[in-house]
């Protein structure tokens, strides 16, 4: 199909807000690998791009929920102008404890940091105590995870930090270079990557995947992030799951058996850290 006209869906895949953020290469991946299992809707739009036709209003559709199933939509409200908002305030903040309260409400834009913020320091303690201190973090599907950097209490530190999400990973750069210029000891790469076509990650103590596996796995078994796990170059990785349902209930088994059965199978020692609203498995391969 011609360029122009995969842009003509890409725009228009993307003009939902929620999606608006995602990076276009990203968007254009998918759009190729639904025109490639539906040819004759592909020979149509090779044709006619009018975009009040059925079959383009077909493709916008489908590509956008696939899209929303892989990438997940997990944020609160209009996550731009939250972002964009806190994030000019963290610039010219200069007193730390003020841009702490800062850095708590762009947590809080996103649903993960949010539920996980009054366990953070708890919970890098409860991860550090088994990996030991990491000397380089991998932050893999990052959200907004990174920003919550204070509470590791690292100092010699690398942190790569992989996301979609342009604007996020744009926020996490810039958090990065404040690290930066505060220590020298601190070295952070925020990228915008699929991790999932990624062949040539860092070596690193610890990779993060916090709520991460079923975007993975796409509900078709867990081989997915089976084959991630055992190609990272990592000693440690730490997977975590929601324990409650999707009304907000507690779930009756928040364990994931088969973790445990995957490591048993290949051989991993695993532990388990529970908090209310997550359940975390520090994985030592
Ligand atoms: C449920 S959120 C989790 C965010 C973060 N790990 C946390 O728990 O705070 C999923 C994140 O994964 C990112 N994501 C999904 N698929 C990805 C992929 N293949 N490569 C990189 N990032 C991905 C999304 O953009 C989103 O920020």
């Amino acid at each position: 199909m011609k360029e122009e006209s995969l842009q003509k869906l890409i725009t228009a895949i993307r003009s939902k807000s929620e999606l608006s953020t995602l990076n276009e290469d990203f968007i254009k991946e998918h759009l190729t690998l639904f025109l490639k299992k539906e040819p004759k809707i592909a020979k149509i739009l090779e044709e006619n791009t009018h975009a009040k036709s059925a079959v383009y209003k077909e493709t916008v559709k489908c590509v956008r929920a696939k899209l929303r199933k892989v990438y997940g939509l997990y944020r609160r409200g209009k996550l731009s102008t939250a972002l964009d908002k806190f994030w000019k305030e963290l610039q010219t903040e200069k007193d730390n404890q003020k841009r702490k309260t800062i850095i708590k409400k762009l947590l809080e834009t996103h649903f993960s940091t949010r539920e996980r913020w009054p366990h953070y320091v708890l919970l890098y303690k409860q991860i550090f105590k088994i990996t030991g201190k990491p000397e380089v973090i991998l932050d893999l599907g990052c959200g907004l995870n990174p920003l919550s950097f204070s509470f590791m209490e690292l100092e010699d530190i690398s942190y790569y930090a992989y996301d979609l999400n342009q604007q996020e990973i744009d926020v996490i750069k810039e958090y990065f270079t404040l690290l930066q210029q505060e220590s020298h000891k601190f070295q952070g790469e925020a990228i915008i990557k699929d991790f999932l076509q990624e062949q040539n990650f860092p070596q690193a103590s610890v990779a993060f995947l916090f709520k991460m596996t079923d975007i993975i796995d796409q509900g078709k078994g867990h081989k997915r992030t089976e084959d991630l796990l055992i190609r990272l170059p990592v000693k440690y990785a730490v997977i975590s799951f929601p324990t409650l349902t999707m009304s907000g209930k507690p779930m009756n088994a928040p364990r994931r058996k088969w973790v445990e059965w995957m490591c048993q199978r290949v051989g991993y020692k695993y532990t388990v850290l529970e908090f209310n609203n997550e359940i975390f498995y520090v994985i030592k391969k």
